[in-house]
């Protein structure tokens, strides 16, 4: 053997790098500096996952763009090629249709779509208006620290869904910490899915009860595609799962993260205290929502046909990611793309994704997000963060990035 004539054989560098990366400890708002050092070298590379796959990298926004929008990628995750998740065990069940391509993706999608349009958002204003206050006067009347997350930055989007859902709120304990488990990285295989079992057989239940007797909520109208026989019970709950896990953990985590940002940019937290310009508060939201990527793992899909991107085949049965995280930071299309300016135009990020999956519920989002920033700073000018920095423990773990603990004073 070549070792034992000639000694062990040179070291080849590893030429792959693993991915996801890590952040650098004193930047949590920022993407992995390795991760912008392949955004500077080229739109694509190639990365190695836990299980040793090497699936395609899209560092940058054009690129990032193109393939989201090519209907020969598939968000299906049993298509050969699909990258695995960003841990063993990770997200092996489905969840309703953004795992899914069209037409039935499309079908599924069109059957929750309208409590999410636009005008129909803007009429549940003064009702998040009317939360957000009252968490906020809780919190003046309560002792000093508290934890944001638990006492307003969760409650925000949980009520919300609950009542777009009709889930009852007092059951939020049990579908938030479900939810936690669900999101976490570490969770194990075993964990995760009682976690979302837990949650389906609930959410079935509700579901159950809306045929027998429906109300005028969205599981009712989940169930009446059951009783049309457009849908399963099976399928109607999978869909009840994304709409409650997507409708509160993600929102949750930018109003945390979000504040925190703000916090430690003095500047930019003066100019939205001080404005009444309701632009500038939904600038402040569009730029927080392009700086921070709370959805830091990027989006997967799996390649069906050959595709070219800058130049280079993605081969039909090849996975392929793209992390929003670093596109959102392309100095291309976001000059100094490192620096939070709320009066910046933000709007072109892909925070809530591109193409046929783009976010449903941005929408409401959106609006909450608003209402939030509005008012928050305002109410409490003096805000404040109740440890350094370096205490806070911010979500590396999960899924969806932001921080477990908020202690804030005024
Ligand atoms: C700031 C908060 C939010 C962020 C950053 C966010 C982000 C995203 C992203 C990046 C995607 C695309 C996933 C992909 O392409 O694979 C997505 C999809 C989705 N989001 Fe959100 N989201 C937020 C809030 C919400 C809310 C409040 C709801 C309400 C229920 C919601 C419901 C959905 C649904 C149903 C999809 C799947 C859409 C499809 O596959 O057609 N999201 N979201």
């Amino acid at each position: 053997m070549a070792d034992t004539l000639a000694g062990p054989a040179p070291e080849v560098p590893d030429a792959v790098p693993e991915f996801p990366m890590p952040r650098a400890g004193r930047c949590p708002f920022d993407p992995p500096p390795a991760l912008k050092g392949l955004q500077g070298e080229a739109p694509l590379t190639k990365v190695r996952l836990w299980d040793g796959s090497e699936p395609w990298l899209v560092t940058r926004y054009a690129e990032q763009r193109a393939v989201l929008g090519d209907p020969r990628v598939s968000a299906d995750t049993d298509r050969p090629g699909y990258p695995t998740k960003a841990s063993p065990g990770a997200g092996d069940g489905k969840l309703s249709f953004i795992m899914m391509d069209d037409p039935e993706h499309a079908r599924l999608r069109r059957m929750v779509t309208a409590p999410f349009a636009i005008k129909k958002v803007e009429a549940l204003r003064p009702a998040v208006q009317r939360i957000v206050d009252g968490l906020i006067d809780d919190m003046l009347a309560g002792p000093q620290p508290v934890d944001l997350v638990e006492a307003f930055a969760l409650p925000i989007p949980s009520l919300v869904i609950c009542e777009l859902l009709g889930v009852p709120y007092d059951d939020h304990a049990f579908f938030q910490d479900n939810t936690k488990t669900m999101v976490h990285r570490d969770a194990t295989p075993e964990q995760r899915g009682r976690a979302s079992r837990e949650v389906a057989g609930y959410l079935a239940g509700l579901i159950g009860r809306r045929l027998a007797e429906p109300k005028d909520d969205l599981l009712s109208s989940i169930a009446a595609r059951i009783t049309a026989g457009e849908i399963d019970h099976q399928q109607a709950t999978e869909m009840a799962l994304l709409l409650l896990i997507a409708g509160h953990e993600t929102t949750a985590n930018m109003i945390a993260l979000g504040t925190l940002a703000l916090l430690e940019n003095p500047g930019q937290l003066a100019l939205l205290r001080k404005t009444d310009d309701p632009q500038l508060v939904a600038s402040t939201v569009e730029e927080l929502l392009r700086y921070l990527n709370i959805t830091h793992l990027g989006r997967r899909r799996a390649v069906t046909e050959d595709i070219e991107i800058a130049g280079q085949v993605i081969k039909a049965g090849e996975g392929v990611i793209m992390v929003n995280e670093i596109a959102n930071r392309d100095p291309e299309v976001f000059p100094d793309p490192d620096r939070l300016d709320i009066t910046r135009d933000a709007r072109r990020h892909v925070a809530f994704g591109f193409g046929v999956h783009q976010c449903l519920g941005q929408p409401l989002a959106r609006m909450e997000l608003q209402v939030v920033y509005g008012t928050l700073y305002r109410r409490i000018p003096t805000l404040k963060l109740a440890c350094d920095l370096q205490d806070v423990k911010f979500k590396h773990d999960a899924f969806i990035y932001g921080v477990h603990e908020l202690p804030v004073a005024w």
